[in-house]
């Protein structure tokens, strides 16, 4: 359950206005701590760029977590939380060099890259700098598949390692991700298999030693779907860690952003209208003044499918759910089947679950003129 009392108490007693975030920073530390026992022989690094929030940040800095950046104002961020920049990633393989330069100033001496043109940037801007290659994946599996836009195959990763071992840079070791909202606990496997490969390789015909092995995100939020608990992703991950690497297991890192801050967060929102609009299977249109670009962006293709609850009973029908903005994309839910009770009237309050990852800093400025998503934590 997302709702905890806390968020309850808070939706009931201070009653905010609509729309909005709200953040239990206790179910943010449940999961870090559920993680951190699954895997207990990795260091977390939380990703960022999935609620940027400073109490979020300083929740997870104060357990003791290291964070994966983006940007250089993610690293300003994490760096407000007082942790030191050997605790930082730079996991974003496309930089402009200005900024890797500006990220080394602060400290931070861990840098991922996936081509040639970026490794080079590394090399003349963060000299002495570690660096890992990011892998390819299938992204099977994975409700959000992060695609072909990021890594490389290993066939490359081991040219460029060696080249990164000719330019004072340190190759560090292999990353990948195994798509985000990944439901399949044994997806990591072949990732795993790939980098222990390269590893070996690496060693035996370049002399390289590579150290560590970034398992990247992909564990998930409690959406409509059921997932797999934490420790199901801790045994299946060491399973295959130790089958690929035998004995010689390198420094593990994980970069878990969704399933830490996801189901922590409710976004709390008001039917704005219900319209008949003809729909061939007699569907009425649900209208809320939250939609794709007020924070909902991760129901494109209706990738996310979030839970969402009313305090209405009775019968419940079928309905199509949209944003407010003068869009024909900020359509929420079309396709999947969302039910929603007759008695649902404008004006009522709905509460979309589930909601603390990839919400508040997706919302546009102004679009339409609609603020920003406010957020509030508990
Ligand atoms: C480099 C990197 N690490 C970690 C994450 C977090 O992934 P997730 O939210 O699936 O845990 C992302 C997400 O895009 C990413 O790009």
């Amino acid at each position: 359950m997302t709702t905890t009392t806390k968020l309850d108490r808070f939706m009931q007693d201070v009653r905010p206005a609509t729309p909005y975030l709200v953040v239990d920073l206790d179910i943010v530390e449940a999961n870090y701590r559920a993680l951190a026992e699954a895997l207990p022989d990795a260091r977390i690094y939380y990703a960022v760029k999935a609620n940027p929030a400073p109490e979020v940040l300083h929740r997870l800095a104060a357990l003791g977590s290291s964070f994966d950046v983006a940007s250089v104002p993610e690293v300003e961020l994490a760096l407000a939380t007082g942790v030191n920049p050997s605790s930082l990633s730079f996991g974003n393989t496309i930089k402009k060099e200005r900024d890797i330069a500006r990220a080394f100033e602060l400290g931070v001496r861990l840098f991922a890259f996936d081509s040639e043109a970026e490794l080079l940037k590394i090399a003349r801007a963060a000299p002495g700098a570690k660096v890992f290659c990011r892998i390819l994946t299938s992204g099977e599996g994975a409700e959000w598949p992060l695609s072909k836009k990021f890594g490389c195959t290993p066939d490359m990763a081991f040219e460029l390692m060696k080249m990164a071992a000719t330019l004072p840079v340190v190759p560090h070791g292999i990353s990948f991700h195994v798509g985000s909202q990944q439901r399949d606990p044994g997806q990591w496997d072949a990732a795993v298999a790939s980098a222990a490969l390269l590893f070996r390789r690496l060693e035996e015909k370049a002399g390289i030693e590579l150290k560590m092995v970034n398992l990247g995100g992909g564990f998930p939020a409690l959406y409509r779907e059921a997932v797999p608990a934490a420790a199901a992703y801790g045994a299946a991950i060491w399973d295959s860690l130790r089958r690929h690497f035998g004995n010689r297991i390198p420094a593990v890192i994980a970069e878990p952003g969704r399933g830490l801050v996801g189901d922590a967060g409710v976004i709390e929102a008001e039917v704005v209208l219900i319209a008949e609009k003809g729909d061939a299977a007699g569907r009425r249109w649900i209208y809320l003044d939250v939609g794709k670009f007020g924070g909902l962006a991760e129901t494109m293709d209706e990738a996310i499918r979030y839970p969402i609850e009313t305090d209405r009973d009775g019968t419940a029908s079928p309905v199509i759910l949209a944003g407010p903005t003068c869009d024909s994309a900020d359509v929420l839910y079309e396709k999947n089947a969302y039910l929603m009770p007759d008695s649902l009237a404008i004006g009522d309050r709905v509460r979309i679950k589930s909601t603390g990852a990839y919400t508040t800093s997706y919302s546009a400025v102004n679009f339409n003129g609609f603020e920003p998503l406010r957020a509030y934590f508990v």
